[in-house]
């Protein structure tokens, strides 16, 4: 019928149209994502927050083969890395170098393809930083001040930043940093603090005069009242304005740029021995530099991603760094002749079960856990990596806080990607592999119906939407429609029944020919839905273009939209699976792991915290001094293990057998990712045997074995120098 070709015609040919009318393309696109700091393993809300956003937007630019550049890299300055090394008791560069490599692998197992991942201890990035600082300084754009800042007499240290603990005056909470509270996020100097203490000796600290390098905000102010609160005041979004807002009307005062450390860019001048650059001056100049090494790296030139007015810069970051990223470094690019930021994607933060994330108090999920617990288990398949991206832009915090929890990762996973998502491509490809063969079915025009039409129609429409929404940075939307046009797909296949008119394939000579519109319908649909998932579900795609067997150019984003994607006789390969269901058991061990680092990390900080004594706080973390009753209560026995096995879905337990000489007892003992079972039966081990049995998983566990704990994570079993009988005492 050539009502509806045309139709179908006429449609194509607007479409295009209005789509291209609308969108005023830059000519090249840099997209940041916050440099991490490299020390620590980063947890799913960081990922929320920046990287997925990030690489989302860039798989959208690149479908449409925008010329994009997407730039990150490790934070590997400031105060948090020798910090961390301290509480390891290693060296600040062995920290780098061990957290660099796994938080780049982390993202690579998510998923988040940068085109750069560097580092800011690269010799090319404390160049670039350097010369930027000399540059602003030859041009009179700072200042210098003396003035009196904290000094630790008991390690003759300035204290900077995160050396100097304290009360916040926002909010009260009672061990904010020196340079930020992170209760209510807000932005500090040590002098803000109230009763500020060390962080190196407990101590409070002195006065001492001390010279530094000041950027002048206040001479900025009309520059960002124009730029932010009058240019970009309907664009950006909301929460970025006005926090930009209550910067800029509070006042805004000279900022030191420069910092007594020995760790980070030197300050480049004579005057600034023993200085180094503020970790905050130097780490959003590690944009530029990525961009320099990926320029060399693939021989391009990276001037115009920085200089030309035509490319288009945008910063994806979480909420804590809007002051960095929209008023201080904007006033340096400003003053060194970059470009500015087109937007700053800020989103808001993501809590967990009810509590805000926090790595260092045990109530947070990290990349590395995750990768390991779920994806590696699944041998990287099952689509978990994909899941977890799934449930993370579904709940995505772009406008207010949001809250990841097991059961909302579960419910989301199971009802909506395996049951609408995955569940449609499947039921295509199980029927088109048993109704038409296994290959693309024929179009009968002359059955074409007003359904088919819909369906068609719904297609392109919803591709409009999601593009449109993708450019505004909605990604949270923009998925949910992606989702909505697979739950059309599965409300259309119910309509047609293709399964009923199979039985009815003798009587009605029309049949096959029904069948097979509505299954070339239903592969042209899971061809579109390939290509709009891809950036937010990239390893989903690929599955589907495995099993379309075609190449990834298909899911280029100007194919989007037509119904001839797959080309009518090509044989198809039989489904994959795409997602595997969430089961209770896995969501109430991971509710109840959780609880057990909380307590776990709550006990050795109830231990440490009090004790807080200058002398104490140099011993490294030693728990109080106890007595010799408190000593004596502790049963230690020595024991043989007898039997090992893994306990079942609990991924660090081992169920031990253990010969205590007058009785074997049950005990459940966290080591089952570091020892294979079957090879330490014959051990011998120290037992807590008066330890109060516990149950986990179903198991009763009649006290603890001890183990030893290496600063790598690595363990080892405490042992007798030589075997002696099971049961024998320790004293
Ligand atoms: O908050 C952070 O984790 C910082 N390391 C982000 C730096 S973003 C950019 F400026 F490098
Ligand atoms: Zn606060």
């Amino acid at each position: 019928n050539s009502v509806a070709l045309t139709k179908m015609r006429r449609l194509n040919h607007t479409t295009i149209l209005s789509t291209f009318a609308a969108m005023n393309t830059p000519k090249r696109y840099l997209i940041t994502a916050a440099l991490p700091y490299a020390n620590g393993l980063k947890h799913i809300g960081h990922l929320a927050g920046a990287y997925l956003p990030a690489d989302i937007y860039v798989r959208y630019l690149k479908a449409q083969k925008r010329d994009v550049v997407f730039v990150c890299g490790s934070d590997e300055h400031g105060t948090a890395i020798p910090i961390q090394a301290t509480k390891e008791g290693t060296t600040a560069q062995a920290i780098i170098d061990k957290y660099h490599p796994i938080i780049e692998q982390n993202f690579k197992d998510l998923g988040i393809e940068f085109d750069i991942y560097h580092r800011t201890s690269d010799p090319l990035h404390h160049e670039t930083a350097s010369a930027f600082f000399k540059d602003l300084e030859a041009k009179g754009d700072l200042e210098t001040k003396t003035s009196e800042q904290y000094f630790d007499e008991a390690t003759s240290t300035f204290l900077a930043d995160r050396y100097i603990k304290g009360t916040c005056p926002n909010c009260s909470h009672p061990e904010a940093y020196g340079d930020q509270c992170e209760k209510c996020g807000k932005s500090l100097s040590p002098e803000e603090l109230i009763n500020p203490v060390s962080t190196l000796s407990g101590q409070a600290p002195i006065k001492k005069e001390t010279t530094h390098w000041y950027l002048p905000l206040n001479k900025h102010e009309d520059f960002l009242r124009q730029w932010i609160l009058n240019d970009h005041a309907k664009d950006w979004r909301a929460a970025v304005v006005g926090q930009c807002k209550s910067w800029i009307d509070g006042g805004l005062l000279p900022r030191a740029v420069t910092r007594d450390l020995d760790w980070g860019v030197k300050v480049p001048l004579a005057s600034g021995a023993g200085k180094v650059l503020y970790v905050w001056f130097d780490a959003p100049i590690g944009y530029i530099s990525a961009t320099k090494q990926w320029a060399l790296n693939n021989g391009k030139d990276w001037t115009p991603y920085w200089n030309d007015k035509e490319t288009k810069l945008v910063h994806f970051i979480g909420k804590d760094n809007i002051v960095f990223h929209c008023i201080i470094f904007p006033i340096m690019l400003k003053l060194h002749g970059n470009i500015l930021p087109e937007n700053v994607a800020a989103n808001e933060f993501m809590n967990l079960e009810g509590d805000k994330m926090s790595t260092s108090k045990g109530w947070s999920i990290e990349m590395d856990d995750f990768i390991n617990k779920w994806i590696k288990k699944d041998n990287g398949g099952n689509g978990l990596a994909d899941s977890l991206r799934f449930y993370l832009t579904a709940i995505a915090p772009e406008s207010k806080d949001s809250e990841f929890t097991w059961k909302g990762f579960q419910d989301s996973v199971n009802g909506e990607l395996v049951s609408i998502f995955a569940n449609f491509v499947n039921r295509t490809w199980v029927l088109m592999h048993k109704l038409c063969k296994g290959k693309v079915p024929a179009i009968h025009i002359e059955f074409l119906d007003d359904e088919d039409q819909a369906i068609l129609i719904s297609v392109k429409e919803s591709k409009e939407k999601i593009t449109e929404l993708l450019e505004q940075y909605k990604f949270r939307e923009a998925q949910f429609e992606v989702i909505n046009l697979a739950r059309l797909g599965n409300q259309y296949m119910q309509k047609k029944e293709p399964w009923i008119l199979a039985k009815n394939m003798e009587t009605d000579p029309t049949a096959q020919a029904k069948i097979d519109n509505t299954m070339h319908a239903c592969l042209q649909l899971c061809a579109n839905l390939a290509i709009l998932i891809n950036p937010f579900l990239p390893f989903t795609a690929k599955k589907m273009c495995y099993m379309m067997k075609v190449v990834d150019r298909m899911l280029e984003w100007e194919n989007a939209g037509g119904f001839n994607l797959l080309k009518v006789g090509y044989s198809l390969r039989p489904p994959e699976l795409l997602f595997r269901k969430i089961e209770d058991e896995e969501i109430e061990a991971e509710l109840a792991q959780l609880k057990s680092n909380l307590n776990a990390k709550k006990t050795t900080m109830d231990n440490i915290t009090p004790a807080a004594s200058p002398s104490d706080a140099k011993d490294k973390g030693l728990k109080p001094e106890i007595v010799f009753d408190d000593f004596g209560k502790i049963d230690l026995r020595v024991g043989t293990i007898i039997d090992a096995k893994k306990v079942e879905k609990a991924d660090k337990l081992l169920q031990l057998e253990v010969d205590l000489g007058t009785e074997k007892r049950t005990i459940l003992s966290g080591i089952a990712m570091h020892f294979d079972p079957a090879a330490i039966v014959g051990k011998q081990v120290v037992v807590v045997a008066n330890l109060a049995p516990r149950t986990m998983r179903g198991v009763e566990s009649k006290g603890m074995i001890l183990m030893a704990e290496d600063a790598n994570g690595k363990l080892y079993f405490v042992q007798p120098s030589e075997a002696i009988a099971p049961g024998s005492t320790i004293s």
